[in-house]
């Protein structure tokens, strides 16, 4: 594989969707060519399964689960696709993708474009990837808030059986209002439905599969207090902190900065690690922290473990660094 310092300049030469399309096209290609690769970990048991190491891939680089394969190869401990809606949706109109590079930053505001999940159950199937695979789940756009509930059930029916974990994700600030679920009451209902249903499928299947809420970064600390009582309370696997975020603090005035979306590496990096703080604090440890945002370093990796999480997850600083950011977290986080 050409080591991506050559790689880089030419993605970057293309508009980001369309080198966004490319790297999948290629990781699906290099997942049956590439060798694997070995990066020493001890490993560690979360929600009751066991990560070969703590460095995953986060969620909407790969929606459709098309490249899983390659994904495992470069190294990743956990891979989570999707998000997946019930079904497929072409998302917000092009272009919907942008670079920051002066801040190693990316705005995106994608709205969920995927194959649907039963396109992604077809390419779950093909996969041979020894780690633990996550599916992330979400509701179709024109499904209305007050059904919201019975999208996510779908979700977790649908692809139950074919998880390592399944993350349901409340918090991309491009599906109009789906934001809204964090708050007290809609979230009390919507936890209350899925633990209920996971109950459910785990007899039927005799497999408990883990479940995960993903949370935005633009919580206050009351917020996050009401979160972390609700995991407790339904008895959720995890918590993935954070998402983008809508705020542009840090740059401000930079070309792209004013595009409506989510913002995520560099730039999230500080207020994101402040949220899995606030939840370690609120959690004490009952439930496990997975932390995406802004990780562009190994030692960005390991203050996130500090800050209380057990596992983290890349997405941006992979496309400013490459795979090579994944062994450096990997060695940096034991
Ligand atoms: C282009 C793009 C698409 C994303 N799509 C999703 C998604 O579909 N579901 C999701 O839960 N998170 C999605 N995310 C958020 C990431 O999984 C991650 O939580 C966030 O980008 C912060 O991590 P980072 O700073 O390492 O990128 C997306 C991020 C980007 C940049």
């Amino acid at each position: 594989m050409l080591p991506y310092c050559l790689l880089k300049p030419v993605l970057f030469s293309l508009d980001a969707e369309t080198a966004h399309e490319l790297t999948i096209a290629s990781m699906k290609k290099l997942g049956a060519l590439m060798p694997p690769a070995h990066f020493h970990s001890r490993g560690i048991e979360v929600m009751g399964l066991h990560f070969p190491n703590r460095v995953g891939l986060a969620a909407g680089l790969d929606k459709n689960g098309e490249a899983i394969n390659g994904w495992g190869k470069l190294g990743f401990g956990f891979v989570e696709i999707g998000t997946v809606t019930p079904r497929p949706q072409p998302g917000n109109p092009k272009p919907r993708l942008f670079r920051l590079p002066e801040k190693q930053g990316i705005i995106n505001r994608m709205g969920f474009n995927n194959h649907g999940v039963d396109a992604l159950l077809a390419n779950v199937k093909e996969a041979r990837f020894k780690g633990v695979l996550g599916i992330n789940i979400g509701k179709n756009a024109d499904t209305p808030m007050e059904k919201a509930v019975d999208d996510y059930l779908v979700g977790l029916d649908k692809v139950y059986a074919a998880a390592g974990y399944v993350t349901v994700n409340i918090s991309s600030p491009n599906t109009k209002n789906l934001r809204q679920l964090q708050g007290e009451s809609e979230l009390d209902a919507l936890l209350g439905a899925l633990k209920a249903r996971q109950t459910v499928l785990a007899g039927k299947h005799g497999r408990y599969v883990p479940m995960a809420l993903k949370i935005a970064p633009d919580l206050d600390d009351a917020q996050i207090v009401n979160i972390a009582d609700a995991l407790r309370r339904h008895h959720i696997d995890a918590v993935i902190a954070t998402n983008t975020t809508l705020s542009r603090e840090g740059v401000e005035g930079l070309p792209h900065a004013e595009e409506t979306g989510g913002l995520s590496g560099a730039p999230v990096f500080e207020k994101s690690t402040a949220v899995v703080r606030a939840l370690a604090k609120a959690l004490a440890g009952e439930l496990p922290i997975i932390a995406a945002g802004g990780i562009t370093d190994g030692a960005k990796a390991k203050a996130k473990l500090d800050a209380g999480a057990s596992l983290v997850q890349l997405y941006s600083g992979l496309i400013y660094r490459g795979p090579e950011l994944i062994k450096e977290c990997v060695a940096a986080t034991g």
